[in-house]
């Protein structure tokens, strides 16, 4: 019997912990900072709405309709065809992806351990931290030891399965996270001249709309969401029956934007409060909050907090990039839970050494311009992750036959609300979405 999740709670906050995690905390602000602040929370509002809800409903569709892992899943929804590759390429992208995401994850964890010493209390200079940040991720020891140690705990929780080990973490921690980052929010808000860099947040220029920032925010967008790499998919196959799609997707998009928001709050006035570079490329979170941090009440405390709740949200997430290999290695080759988890981690974790390495010893070696982390970090979001997510809604508005698609989303036409709401989906799902994600996609590659 395949497992499933034992509460409507309990699968709300595995894919809310799914879809928030490093995603949020650390690629959000320095993605904004970095593409011109109120423009890009622009369109990514708009992308999140237009283009990825329905995404969203089209995974939960397939993962619901079929009850398999990623790869089963297009093979049973429409047998024989050539449309199992897309669900072989949902069970090997999310390993690229969470040797990455791992790399990450496991400073977040070395950072908790600085805070546990109380390394951010004393008044620091930005300085001092841009170039302790910088001379951690280029060392060769620290990082591996922090990216092995985040897979082990990663593995850990996936031995567990489903009911014990994912959705029980979830649901505790999830809120935790939420009020800590809440909490920093609104401590940043109180300072002087925080005002300045809520207005760079929500005071947008639209001339700064290109379609560099459209790929970025749509990029980023995917990758908050947990879209186009099975994730989903996957999770949405252990989710009732009696549940619905619409309202459930909703509610973890919403919780994932405000999620992002609120971290932004936290970080962006801050940021011009102090005079801080706002150009913070991927250290942003590591290199600026702690400087918050010291000059913050009781900032020792915040900053434990922080990097516990900041290791907690990577878990989540990197459990649910795992979890996809796993049920397709289980199911598909009949492997006990125990061997799948090993077998996956020796993969993630080889190709995690090296994108750690990428900023120190291997920093020279540079594919298409860039060092192995980003080149992983780019491939996935700006080109997987779209390659992805167009072909699920494509599956779901080409392939599958209306009525069964009618019938899993409204779970056999017994809920209104939503056979209202397929009217409109059906030609966002077969023309507007493609098109939207196609235009995006194409314009960036060309300029
Ligand atoms: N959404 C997660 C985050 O924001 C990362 C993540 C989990 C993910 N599963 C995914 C990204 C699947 C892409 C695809 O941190």
């Amino acid at each position: 019997m395949r497992e499933s999740f034992g509460s409507r709670f309990g699968v709300l906050m595995a894919m809310v912990g799914s879809a928030v995690g490093l995603g949020n905390m650390w690629r959000f602000p320095y993605m904004v900072s970095e593409h011109g602040g109120a423009a890009f929370l622009f369109v990514y509002v708009i992308c999140v709405f237009i283009i990825c809800l329905p995404i969203f409903f089209a995974e939960f569709v397939v993962g619901r309709r079929s009850q398999s892992n990623a790869f089963r899943a297009f093979e049973k929804l429409a047998p024989g065809s050539q449309w199992k590759w897309v669900g072989f390429v949902a069970i090997t992208a999310p390993v690229i992806i969470l040797s990455y995401y791992s790399v990450v994850g496991g400073w977040s964890i070395q950072y908790f351990f600085k805070s546990c010493t109380f390394g951010f209390t004393e008044l620091v200079t930005q300085e001092y931290l841009d170039s302790m940040f910088a001379g951690f991720i280029s060392s060769t020891w620290a990082p591996l030891l922090g990216h092995t140690f985040f897979l082990i705990l990663t593995a850990l929780v996936l031995m567990g399965g489903v009911k014990s080990g994912i959705e029980r973490f979830g649901k505790v921690m999830m809120p935790i996270l939420y009020f800590i980052v809440l909490a920093i929010a609104i401590w940043t808000a109180t300072l002087p001249g925080a005002s300045e860099g809520l207005s760079f947040l929500f005071n947008p220029d639209f001339s700064a709309i290109t379609p560099s920032v459209c790929a970025a925010a749509l990029g980023q967008a995917f990758f908050s969401l947990s879209l186009g790499y099975g994730t989903m998919l996957t999770y949405a196959s252990y989710v009732s029956k009696k549940e619905n799609i619409a309202s459930s997707s909703v509610s973890i998009a919403l919780s994932d934007l405000v999620f992002s928001l609120i971290a932004s709050c936290a970080i962006m006035p801050a940021v011009f409060a102090f005079g801080l570079n706002t150009q913070g490329g991927p250290g942003l979170v590591f290199q600026t909050l702690p400087y918050i941090f010291s000059k913050m009440p009781f900032g020792g405390l915040v900053a434990i907090l922080f990097f516990l709740s900041l290791v907690v949200a990577a878990l989540t997430s990197a459990i649910s990039l795992y979890e996809v290999g796993v049920a397709y290695l289980t199911e598909e080759r009949k492997m006990s839970r125990k061997k799948a988890v090993i077998v996956l981690f020796v993969a993630i974790w080889v190709v995690g050494v090296l994108c750690s390495l990428s900023f120190g010893p291997l920093s020279h070696v540079k594919i298409f311009g860039n060092i192995f982390f980003d080149f992983l970090d780019k491939l996935s979001a700006n080109f997987l992750m779209t390659l992805g997510s167009l072909m699920v809604v494509l599956f779901v508005g080409w392939k599958m036959k209306k009525p069964d698609v009618f019938d899993e989303f409204t779970n056999g036409g017994t809920l209104r609300g939503n056979v209202r709401l397929f009217r409109i989906l059906w030609p966002v799902l077969r023309y507007v979405a493609p098109v939207a994600i196609l235009v995006i996609f194409i314009s960036n590659l060309i300029g």
